[in-house]
């Protein structure tokens, strides 16, 4: 019996969010005016985004010394103060695209802290945005990446708050809520820093991954919330495949799919998307 097409259902958040727009264009503002320009670390974490500005001119640099006589592009993760004061001292010019949704988390932070609080962050340690989140918060600050890692806290008579890195997977972020709450803290206050785009694209890929088996989740392999959306995805049971471009897709992964779901984090180009859907129609027609 001749197996029926799979249905292709390509998730309606597609393409850069808001943060990532503007970040992209104050780097593409700086240079078409000609101008020296460099990022601390890639800009965005998409392989092919870093290339075509690399190509416009735009160097990626991994010490502030680096950026000694040019314009620096502050990306939308934002970096810690301390490091905001030394560019200071190199840069001819400084462009802040730091992402609002992320600057509101530093705005928190900074209130909690002269508030005597002790932050606790729902993150990844080594992520630029909790980076410079750590060092607003102060010392003893905690980093909690999943559920588990509570049981390595003691608590302690002080007030506690937790935020959320922005990209953070919303379900994990209640998980660490709850049994952050089940503490003996004297005051514990929940902060949901978590960005709309995120939480809308993290909705979405779960919905799709439960109606369909397959899903490709395109996006930068560097992207927290692209990974994110990879592991909702698997948690839910469907095959899931994170791939950066269509180059990466295998028809193995298709043979025995009834429907198959294309969802993309927000520093996914739509285009690449776009170009991954017509491989897989191209596989399965
Ligand atoms: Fe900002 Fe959310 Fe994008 S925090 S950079 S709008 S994913």
């Amino acid at each position: 019996m001749k197996q029926t097409t799979p249905k292709i259902i390509k998730a309606k958040h597609i393409g850069f969010c808001f943060g990532v727009k503007r970040a992209i264009a104050a780097a593409e503002g700086l240079l078409g005016e000609h101008k020296k320009t460099c990022s601390l670390g890639p800009i965005i974490h998409n392989p092919f985004v870093v290339e075509m500005l690399s190509e416009k001119g735009l160097k990626v640099i991994s010490d502030i010394k680096d950026a000694k006589g040019a314009c620096l592009v502050i990306r939308s993760h934002g970096i810690p103060p301390a490091l905001k004061k030394k560019a200071q001292e190199y840069c001819t010019e400084i462009l802040d695209a730091t992402c609002p949704f992320v600057s509101r988390s530093h705005k928190i932070v900074s209130k909690l802290r002269k508030e005597g609080y002790l932050i606790a962050i729902a993150g990844e340690r080594r992520h630029p945005e909790v980076q410079a989140l750590i060092e607003m918060a102060g010392p003893g600050t905690l980093v909690l990446t999943k559920k588990s890692d509570i049981r390595k806290i003691r608590p302690r008579k002080v007030k506690l708050a937790l935020i959320a890195q922005t990209t953070i997977s919303r379900d994990i972020f209640v998980e660490i809520a709850e049994a952050l709450l089940r503490l003996d803290y004297p005051e514990c206050r929940i902060f949901d820093t978590i960005c709309n785009d995120v939480v809308g694209r993290q909705k979405e890929a779960k919905a799709l991954a439960g109606r369909t088996g397959v899903v490709c989740v395109v996006g930068g392999k560097n992207s927290a919330n692209t990974k994110h959306l990879a592991e909702i995805c698997r948690k839910v049971g469907a095959l899931t495949y994170h791939i950066e471009s269509a180059d990466e897709l295998s028809p193995a992964w298709f043979k025995k799919a009834l429907s198959i779901g294309v969802v993309s984090g927000a520093s996914t180009p739509g285009e690449i998307v776009e170009k991954v859907v017509e491989k897989i129609k191209n596989i399965i027609l």
